[in-house]
């Protein structure tokens, strides 16, 4: 199979890249590196050193004996993404290749127009450069499980939902509420793509993925520094549990936001992979939604995981709660449906509580080097104030 990565230089892509190539996909990524510049821009870097995607690809045919290739290029120019892929003539187009911070869209005005604008514009651009070449192309979309919201009702992995109103029964798309831009913009590029392929039938494969936060530093093809990926731990780009591993290596408490009982379904980043690569392998025929989580816990429970594995490495480790910037339910339901994965055979074989320890391990030899970004890691981004 032939694949573009769009958004292959980030935290999934680039391994995601590794996975595919290393099973003998031909892979081409493309990324504006916009992730990288824009964790510098809130006083941050990633958890490890990025090498520069020419030495990136040099690194991952030497010491992972995988090749790949890399194209520095912004999917919100329409002639340089269907240029792409009228040469590369995929069979999957994987779209990463958003602004993906919920709080960097809550900064300013211009962060959240900048978060719409380049996820939903990206998205109408391979919609059209897809229809135009080939509308057989599956179209991998990264969505987020954020684009539900917390409802009181279960999630189906379904992409419509039967409604009764005032006796009049009728379909609907499955409800959606976003907590900031960032899951807006998400929940705009779900409506775009049901739309293309459903009424306006210009796309006939597409699977747009619902994905809980993902941790983790490792997979089965990242085994030296040189090809590992990027990790972010900061209050803006660093998800729950990889920024608590952080904090216990720097010996700061962790910090649930609030009272810490929100509930989110994880996975880790081994499991993500293995999930995308099944998914990449099996297109469906039409439309399909996919909730990609392994392992639902609360923020609280993450922290007490967190510490157990810090203290069993011998850190002291405590956890002190502050005030929550987001605006978000702290006590909700969550009741999520996921048959997809399950019946690709995408099981998950990882654990939260035993991969977090290998985590602190793994960051453990960076801790000058996080050190230096230690002051980005308390909240600082509030919802209703900004930055
Ligand atoms: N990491 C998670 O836990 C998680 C959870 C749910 C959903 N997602 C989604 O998965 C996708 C990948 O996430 P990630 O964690 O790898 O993020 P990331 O920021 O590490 O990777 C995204 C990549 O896209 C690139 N990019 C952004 N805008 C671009 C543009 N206009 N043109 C070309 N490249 C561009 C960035 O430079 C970056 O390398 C995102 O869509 C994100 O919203 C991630």
């Amino acid at each position: 199979m032939k694949v573009i990565v769009f958004g292959g230089d980030g935290y999934l892509g680039w391994p995601l890249s590794l996975r595919l190539a290393s099973r003998g996909h031909e892979v081409l990524i493309v990324d504006n590196l916009f992730t990288r510049r824009a964790v510098t821009e809130v006083g941050s870097d990633s958890a490890f050193p990025l090498p520069l995607p020419d030495k990136r690809v040099e690194n991952a045919k030497k010491e992972s004996d995988v090749e790949v290739s890399f194209q520095t290029g912004d999917v919100r120019d329409y002639e340089f993404v269907e240029d792409m892929i009228r040469e590369f003539k995929p069979d999957a187009v994987v779209d990463f290749a958003e602004q993906r911070s919920a709080p960097y869209s809550m900064i300013d005005v211009y962060h959240a127009v900048h978060t719409v604008e380049n996820n939903v514009r990206g998205t109408i651009n391979l919609i059209y450069a897809i229809s135009k070449v080939n509308p057989d192309i599956h179209f991998l979309k990264m969505g987020t499980m954020g684009e539900y919201g917390t409802p009181s009702y279960p999630i189906l992995e379904s992409p419509e939902v039967e409604v009764e109103i005032k006796g009049k029964k009728g379909e609907v798309m499955f409800p959606k509420k976003g907590g900031s831009y960032y899951h807006w913009s998400k929940v705009f590029d779900t409506y775009l793509l049901y739309w293309s392929l459903k009424d306006l039938n210009v796309l006939s494969r597409v699977t747009d993925i619902m994905q809980g936060p993902v941790y983790g530093t490792r997979t089965e093809e990242i085994k030296s520094e040189g090809v590992r990926t990027r990790f972010d731990f900061d209050e803006v780009w660093g998800t729950v549990v990889n920024r608590f591993c952080v904090e216990a290596v720097l010996g700061m408490p962790l910090t649930p936001y609030g009272k810490g009982e929100q509930r989110r379904g994880f996975l880790s980043l081994e499991d993500s992979m293995r999930a995308l690569t099944a998914l990449l392998e099996n297109p469906p025929e039409g439309y399909r939604v996919v909730n990609q989580i392994h392992e639902v816990y609360s923020v609280n429970q993450i922290a007490e995981m967190v510490k157990k594995a810090g203290e069993d490495l011998g850190m002291s480790v405590e956890i002190e709660h502050v005030k929550n910037p987001r605006v978000e339910a702290e006590q909700h339901e969550y009741d999520v449906e996921s048959k997809v994965l399950p019946s690709l055979g995408a099981t998950p074989v990882k654990k939260m509580q035993d991969e977090v320890k290998f985590m602190i391990e793994d960051l453990l030899p960076y801790k000058d080097r996080l050190s230096r970004y230690k002051g980005a890691i308390l909240p600082r981004t509030d919802w209703r104030k900004g930055r």
